[in-house]
């Protein structure tokens, strides 16, 4: 019976434009990929959008720091984002971004909705205000003592170290991150969305059953605590949309980034001749699936709903949020090397490992996912490598030697692949409940008993006497028929080794229920191996990589325990050729400029006047020196240093500093009457 044709439109979160994709961030884009790609394989009409969300503080100030303007610094980032989702094979139908004509009309259209509908208003608050940079900070960019523990250099919001939260004014010897200036409070006129107009529509909604349980409950907790006013307004300096009648005043960032789900839809529509109220209309009869992160369900499930009610909208019909990824059990960190880079782990690995991995660990929950290197390396081996590909490497030789490449014109076990063709339905309800690791170990059971199959048959015995070879060209068919099923069962998560196996099989791309019918009596290609083991060298130089990607300069990072004294703590190097030092160009610097980075917790960016040219490095030497104190100072820098891209930009060359990091790091400085430019030998 045929199934009924569905119309879905599915959207990740947008990604900030102001730093690279992560693993972290892959999770959820390989999560609504495999469901989108699935979707498309069960015969439904699926468009994935996505954008970057390119509006904020963040990125205004990163912008400045490289000295382009923001729209320069969106369109580079947005070429490295698409670069990395092209290359982990996320299909994205469209990919724009927030700083579009499209996405401005929208907003302001259902900003002026709400004010007609009286759900805006307008009050003076008073907030921290940057005097020297001449703007308001954000909490984030307030870093000051912990009012409850002391502890030093804490966020304007909470504490690291003790966890409190706390108003920014509450900070003690509070400074500002972007000048270093002290903050003052100052008055400005902000505008609210008035939540709380919209308790009753999204209480409903939420009944309706568009979120998960854990999602519900939270949501029963945010109604108890009561629906606040919703601050959409930021500012002048700020990047973003000017809000038509308030001049000098933004769109906060979050009010215009949802709306870029429908402005980048909107793009694909124009592209495309799809009919965009087809998919938003108030009344509209298709499915709208948002995938989202549990940090950002405040935003999708309150706020998200009211502003499309407001704008004559229809509702998401399901928001499907995932837990966050943690590497080798703990959050990912720069230091341990587990902050993985997208571009990173392409240097060192198929991005279908990681697709399998993160596929086998993803259930409907919001729980957390580990990435154990280990573990991953041995589950992709065992189950692609040992089970998958390995039916497929055990059959398909016969068939190329023995007979012609040929497959036999029966299957000898027909029942058998029945079994396979059946549990697609229970494999298909698992994708469609985003059940991915339930469903991968489904497929896996069945090429448990594929390769049973095999085991039983041995084939590689009936080869041998001539009365039972005719025998082996049915059974290497039943096991190669058998391969294909999982093939397609595998697709949405393995599209390119499934693309790989249609070659071999010489067929063209396969739809779920293709699999209906074995291919019999059908000339193959001749075997090529179809994927490669993972070996703990490339996973151990994914993480060396991935230290060496963040290393901040050649000062030591924080953190080392208490040394015997310096030499047991470093002990000396192996020795080398003259030849070996003099490659290294160290040359006296003057530092003309020092100051502090937006967002780095090490680093200090340092201007060096070479005497001649200037150079821009980044030091991780925060915790030790005020960029104040270092102006004018003579230091000693490496000068031939290939210049390395870095979060904040371009280091071009490393100062040299000893001790072992923390407070206790020193600056090297030569002499009175060492001249910037002059060489050290
Ligand atoms: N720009 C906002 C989203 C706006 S949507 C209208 C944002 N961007 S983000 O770059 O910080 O995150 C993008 C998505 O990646 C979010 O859904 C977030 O939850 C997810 N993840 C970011 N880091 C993650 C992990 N470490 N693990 C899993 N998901 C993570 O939020
Ligand atoms: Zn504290």
């Amino acid at each position: 019976m045929p199934r009924e044709k569905r119309a879905i439109l599915v959207t990740s979160a947008l990604p900030y434009a102001n730093g690279p994709i992560h693993l972290g961030h892959l999770v959820e884009y390989i999560q609504t990929d495999i469901w989108a790609r699935f979707q498309r394989a069960r015969g439904h009409e699926c468009h994935y959008v996505c954008a970057d969300d390119a509006h904020g503080t963040p990125i205004m100030l990163r912008a400045r720091q490289e000295g382009i303007t923001p729209e320069e610094l969106i369109e580079r980032v947005g070429r490295e984002h698409r670069a990395d989702f092209a290359d982990f094979h996320i299909a994205f139908d469209h990919y724009g971004n927030t700083h579009s004509e499209e996405n401005r009309r929208l907003v302001t259209a259902i900003y002026e909705a709400a004010r007609e509908q009286g759900h805006i208003e307008r009050r003076v608050i008073r907030q921290a205000y940057d005097p020297e940079a001449g703007m308001f900070l954000p909490d984030r960019f307030i870093r000051g003592e912990c009012p409850r523990c002391g502890a030093p250099d804490q966020y304007g919001d909470s504490c690291e170290v003790c966890g409190a939260t706390y108003a920014p004014t509450d900070l003690k010897n509070a400074v500002s991150v972007i000048s270093g200036a002290r903050p003052v409070l100052k008055e400005s006129e902000h505008l609210f969305f008035k939540l709380s107009h919209f308790e009753g529509m999204l209480r409903d909604w939420t009944r309706s059953g568009p979120v998960q349980p854990e999602i519900a409950h939270k949501l029963d907790e945010w109604f108890e605590a009561g629906l606040t006013d919703w601050d959409i307004s930021r500012d002048a300096p700020y990047f973003g949309f000017e809000i038509p009648d308030a001049p000098g005043k933004y769109f906060y960032v979050w009010m215009d980034a949802p709306v870029g789900y429908m402005a980048s839809f909107r793009q694909l529509c124009d592209r495309a001749g799809i009919d965009f109220d087809r998919f938003w209309g108030r009344d509209a009869t298709t499915e709208l699936h948002h995938f989202i992160g549990k940090d950002i369900a405040y935003f999708h499930t309150l706020f998200w709903p009211a502003m499309l009610g407001v704008g004559g909208f229809r509702r998401p019909t399901r928001v499907h949020c995932h837990g966050f990824l943690t590497v080798n059990g703990q959050k990912m960190s720069k230091s341990r090397g587990t902050f993985i880079q997208a571009r990173t782990y392409l240097e060192h690995l198929d991005p279908e490992y990681l697709r399998y991995y993160f596929a086998a660990k993803l259930g409907p929950g919001i729980d957390d996912i580990d990435l154990n290197l280990d573990d991953f390396r041995s589950r992709v081996n065992a189950d692609l490598v040992g089970k998958l590909v390995n039916i497929a490497s055990r059959c398909a030789g016969f068939i190329s030697k023995r007979f012609d490449g040929r497959l036999a014109g029966a299957l000898p076990d027909p029942d058998l692949y029945e079994t396979f063709v059946r549990a697609g339905e229970e494999i298909a309800d698992l994708y469609e409940r985003r059940e991915f690791g339930h469903a991968m170990r489904e497929i896996m059971a069945l090429a448990d008993l594929a390769n049973q199959y095999i085991d039983e048959q041995k084939p590689w015995v009936r080869i041998k006497d001539p009365e039972t070879v005719p025998s082996v060209q049915g059974i290497a068919t039943q096991g190669l028929n058998l391969f294909r099923v999982l093939l397609v069962y595998l697709q949405p998560v393995l599209p390119r080794l499934a693309e790989r196996a249609c070659g071999f099989l010489r067929l063209p791309p396969q739809r779920w229920d293709d699999v209906a019918e074995p291919l019999l009596d059908h000339v193959i290609e001749r075997f090529r191996p179809l994927m490669t083991r993972i070996e703990e060298k490339q996973t151990e130089a994914l993480l060396a990589a991935s230290r060496e990607a963040l290393a901040p300069s050649a000062a030591p990072s924080a953190g080392a325990t208490e040394p015997a004294g310096p030499l047991a703590a470093e002990p000396i190097a192996e020795e080398i050729e003259f030849a070996d030092f003099a490659k290294v160009d160290l040359r006296v610097a003057r530092i003309a400029a020092a100051e502090h980075v937006a967002g780095a917790d090490k680093l200090l960016r340092l201007t060096l006047d070479l005497g001649g040219e200037t150079r821009n490095v980044f030091a991780g030497i925060k915790s030790a020196y005020d960029p104040q104190d270092l102006v004018g100072r003579l230091t000693v820098m490496v000068a031939n240093l290939k210049p390395r891209k870095m979060r904040f930009g371009v280091s071009e060359g490393m100062v040299l500093a000893a001790g072992p990091g923390g407070k206790d790091l020193y600056l090297l400085s030569p002499d009175d009457g060492a001249e910037p430019g002059m060489r050290v030998k």
